[in-house]
């Protein structure tokens, strides 16, 4: 049995160059993680489920987990001093970290506290997305916002916890995908799933169909063609969609899948975040094998301009990507 910790520190000593500074930071998000965990696994007991009746910076009513996940993963994050600023979806702003350590460190985090948060109120699972990068202003100087809208593809780590039936964390530093399962009478995460690899060809969907009628044209028709029977793809493949990014990612991610949040006439960017929901989850897919698009543009080169930046995301096996970038740019382009 091998822990995070211990997995962290091995794939350290695999490269001479490593300071050790990302391992100290994977494990901050570690500990916050835990006490996120034992929070949201109190909803309905104590006075955590809900709303605080306050909207955050993209429109969205703030729920009291959203604040709670926020606040932990930032003194987290502070405390260590390995991180010098950091962007997240409650925050308007990003956050420099002025602490002695903290100024001298390299790495910013983008982050996504709690996805899917409406469905803790309803025992659904929920999730929190990371995304590190190097920043690229002088060490010592102040964190400038170029630090955090940096390309997707110069991510150095990104992860995502799943707190399910059983919380997960799984995390790529750029060699691969890797799963940790906590046990939760030890509170300790144990390597469960090692070098995750997404199927090529995935027979689940995942999309919010009640949007049906606002979706681009090549969409509908990937979505028809989901439906057609065929038994030498295995079609109509079936549709599955939680609500949580994450939850929805990690299934596909394990099985074989495609999820798809696309512009809507009403929403033409899509909903999801660039920053801490889709370049996170882009990079752990191609490490597992699979791709990222916009619909027409891999998702890790888009380059950012802002931090709250909406994207259509179309995620998952290889070739149901393909599949519907191919009828994307036939239909919607
Ligand atoms: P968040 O809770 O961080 O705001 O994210 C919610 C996101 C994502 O997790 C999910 O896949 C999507 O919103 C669901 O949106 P719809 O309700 O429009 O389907
Ligand atoms: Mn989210
Ligand atoms: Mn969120």
């Amino acid at each position: 049995m091998i822990t995070l910790g211990e997995y962290i520190v091995a794939k350290q000593n695999d490269f001479p160059e490593a300071t050790g500074e990302l391992s100290l930071l994977l494990s901050a998000i570690r500990l916050a993680t835990k006490v996120v965990n034992r929070e949201i696994n109190k909803a309905g007991l104590v006075d955590i489920i809900g709303t605080t009746g306050i909207e955050n910076i993209q429109g969205e009513v703030q729920q009291k987990m959203d604040l709670y996940a926020n606040d932990t993963f930032k003194a987290a994050l502070e405390a260590r001093g390995e991180v010098c600023g950091v962007a997240s979806e409650e925050e308007e702003d990003f956050i420099t970290f002025n602490g002695k350590r903290s100024v001298n460190s390299k790495y910013v985090v983008l982050m996504d506290p709690l996805d899917g948060s409406s469905n803790i109120d309803v025992n659904v699972s929920v999730g929190t997305i990371f995304s590190i990068y190097r920043r690229i202003s002088p060490l010592g100087g102040p964190v400038t916002l170029n630090d955090f809208l940096q390309p997707g593809s110069r991510q150095v780590a990104a992860g995502y916890v799943v707190y399910g039936s059983s919380t997960m964390l799984v995390y790529t530093t750029g060699h691969g995908v890797h799963g940790f399962t906590c046990d939760p009478s030890l509170g300790v995460f144990y390597l469960s799933h090692e070098n995750i690899q997404i199927p090529e060809d995935g027979q689940i969907y995942s999309i919010n169909e009640g949007n049906y009628l606002k979706f681009p044209d090549g969409v509908k028709k990937y979505l028809k063609f989901c439906q057609e029977i065929d038994s030498v793809s295995n079609r109509p493949y079936t549709s599955r969609y939680i609500g949580s990014l994450v939850s929805d990612f990690h299934r596909n991610l394990l099985k074989g899948g495609i999820y798809i949040y696309p512009s809507t006439a009403s929403s033409p960017q899509g909903k999801l975040r660039l920053l801490y929901e889709c370049n996170p989850m882009a990079f752990l897919v191609e490490q597992a094998g699979g791709s990222a698009s916009d619909g027409f543009n891999r998702i890790m080169e888009l380059k950012p301009t802002a931090l709250h930046q909406r994207v259509p995301f179309f995620c998952g096996s290889r070739n149901m990507v393909a599949d519907v970038q191919t009828m994307m740019e036939k239909y919607s382009s």
